[in-house]
């Protein structure tokens, strides 16, 4: 009897898989007060829970805590959020009948940042994100060393508030949780070469950025198809290589803006420069720095050959490390075509006067001479791994970006073996798309997931999802990129796991991306049809 029902249990499980896109109502159902990404311990209760008055709510730092600019504006972006969450709720709060499990009104979180408050502060690689929240009949507290702790903190704090059942009024269910990320360096890189994006939009990248605790943006800021960096020293850069002189190019107001906008929400703003390859709009004003290819009478890479091309660059980012404070700066140094190079007398001439054998070669003694440049301006380099592919000799700090998709364990093995850092986005390619529920591609790709020791394991910083621009501008980035950077998001931050089974995440993933939306992030759905509140 027993069997007969579990066949007749199991045979009605495939039925319902096979109907299931004729089912009414949606295909994933939400979580209520689910964190994205997952927090690294978290006990909560689905029983014991508080009413928040938004109206009432305050964030009431303790006595020791400093305060700063920087931590009030974060309280009043969250309090923010909670008034746009209030928007849900349709009855008067008097009328409800409260239940068993009801602990009391929440009306203000303690904040106990036992560090220091320092506005002038900007975000590093490694900064400290950790915190401690506490929703519990005992206390109602976050507690953290940094203010970055207490961001994270925060952004954890606003994700446990949902609207209950009869969505009356806003819950938040008891819980403890210790949280802080599994990898330092978690980013997103957008391309405003290939295709434009205005302030705007990367204003909400960031706030997008924020609601998955990503700390890194990787401006790939120029490229071939345009310059829209405006240098003060060489204004010629953008107005010849950009797509619009003045409405298609970011002035230094506009990129004091977003490094501003990005320093207080606790991310770090990583522009990259990619030589000496993707260079093709640096050449609209400066021809002199490129390799001219004699057969199509165009023009190729950097030419390594001339002094005066490093002399540039040396001016150039001289006033990019007055610009971007961060201590990384990402160099490029991928894909380079060494056709033109072939072609070239001089250069020809050039590598036998420095007996430099090959153009890989080439490329290193080229790339070389540029890292060391910026080591003087007390900038650390990121590079592509051709670089490191390549044989460059890379100093101390440098880390190996590891974007190919084929034999990335190898790459990954070779990188960390010979003792480099490396970040990782080989299978985190944004503009990779297949059909709805893509995030789930992503999700399956873990960077520890290479023949490494544990000490090889440790050289991975992190990783970024990569949206690169060839077909994505202002109308689509966010829907492109949101919520499947979020799939790379809770990898980088939430303790590892080898589960195929994605029935968890999916309905977390349902409800963040509604919490997204609600946010004025126009994210797309992730899993089918459903809805959003
Ligand atoms: C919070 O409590 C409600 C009511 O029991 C429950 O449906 C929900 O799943 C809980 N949320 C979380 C994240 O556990
Ligand atoms: C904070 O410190 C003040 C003065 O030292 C004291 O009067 C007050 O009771 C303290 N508050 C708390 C909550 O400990
Ligand atoms: C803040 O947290 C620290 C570290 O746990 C603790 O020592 C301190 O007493 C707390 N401050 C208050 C006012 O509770
Ligand atoms: C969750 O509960 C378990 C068991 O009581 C406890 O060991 C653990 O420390 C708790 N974790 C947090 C973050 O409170
Ligand atoms: C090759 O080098 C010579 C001598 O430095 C220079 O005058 C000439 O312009 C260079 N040719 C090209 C194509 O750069
Ligand atoms: C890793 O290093 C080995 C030994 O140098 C080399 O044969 C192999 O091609 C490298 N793999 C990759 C993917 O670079």
């Amino acid at each position: 009897m027993y069997i007969l029902a579990k066949v007749a249990v199991v045979l009605l499980i495939s039925l319902l898989v096979m109907v299931q896109g004729g089912l009414p109502g949606p295909q994933v159902i939400a979580t209520q007060g689910a964190v994205w990404p997952r927090p690294q311990q978290q006990n909560i209760s689905s029983e014991n829970y508080f009413v928040l008055r938004p109206k009432k709510f305050t964030f009431a730092k303790l006595n020791g805590t400093e305060t700063c600019g920087l931590l009030e504006s974060a309280f009043t972006r969250y309090y923010e959020v909670l008034q746009q969450d209030a928007k849900m709720t349709r009855k008067k709060l008097k009328k409800i009948a409260l239940g068993d499990g009801f602990l009391g009104y929440l009306d203000e979180l303690k904040i106990n940042l036992t560090g220091k408050c320092i506005d002038a502060e900007y975000p590093t690689l490694d900064m400290d994100e950790s915190y401690k929240l506490w929703v519990t009949n005992e206390r109602v507290e976050l507690q953290a060393v940094t203010l970055w702790g207490i961001l994270r903190g925060l952004e954890t704090f606003s994700q446990l508030v949902h609207l209950d059942n009869q969505e009356s009024f806003l819950r938040i269910n008891s819980s403890t949780i210790k949280d802080f990320p599994r990898y330092k360096h978690r980013g997103l890189l957008i391309d405003s070469s290939r295709h434009f994006l205005t302030l705007e939009k990367i204003l909400r990248t960031l706030d997008a950025m924020v609601y998955n605790k990503m700390n890194a943006l990787h401006w790939h800021i120029v490229d071939d198809q345009s310059f829209p960096f405006v240098s003060v020293k060489f204004p010629e850069l953008s107005q010849k290589g950009a797509y619009h002189p003045y409405t298609k190019v970011y002035s230094p107001e506009d990129v004091k803006y977003i490094i501003k906008y990005a320093r207080v929400r606790g991310i770090r703003v990583l522009p990259e420069f990619d030589t000496p390859g993707h260079t093709a709009s640096w050449g609209q004003s400066h021809p002199e720095l490129l390799t001219p290819c004699e057969i199509f009478a165009t023009y190729g890479p950097m030419d390594p050959s001339k002094d005066t091309t490093f002399t540039f660059l040396q001016e150039f980012f001289t006033e990019i490390r007055g610009v971007f404070k961060d201590n990384f700066i990402h160099l490029g140094g991928d894909e380079v075509d060494f056709s033109c190079w072939q072609q070239s007398d001089n250069i020809t001439s050039f590598m036998k006067t420095h007996s430099i054998a090959t153009y890989e070669a080439l490329e290193s003694y080229y790339i070389q001479k540029v890292m060391d440049l910026v080591e003087k301006l007390q900038y650390n380099s990121i590079v592509w791994q051709e670089v490191f592919s390549n044989g460059a000799k890379l100093p101390e700090n440098t880390l190996v970006h590891v974007w190919k998709r084929v034999d990335w364990k190898d790459t990954l093995k070779n990188v960390t073996a010979s003792g480099k850092q490396a970040l990782f986005s080989a299978c985190w390619y944004l503009d990779t798309l297949n059909s709805g529920g893509d995030w789930e591609d992503f999700y399956y790709c873990d960077p520890s997931e290479f023949d490494g020791t544990a000490q090889e394991e440790e050289l991975i910083l992190g990783g970024e999802a990569c949206m690169w621009g060839e077909v994505v501008n202002d109308y689509n980035l966010i829907s492109r990129v949101w919520p499947r950077a979020s799939a790379v998001a809770e990898k980088l931050w939430s303790p590892y796991s080898d589960s195929y089974d994605l029935d968890e995440p999916r309905k977390r993933l349902e409800e963040h991306t509604c919490r997204m939306n609600r946010r004025g992030v126009e994210a797309e759905p992730p899993n089918g049809p459903g809805f959003c509140n």
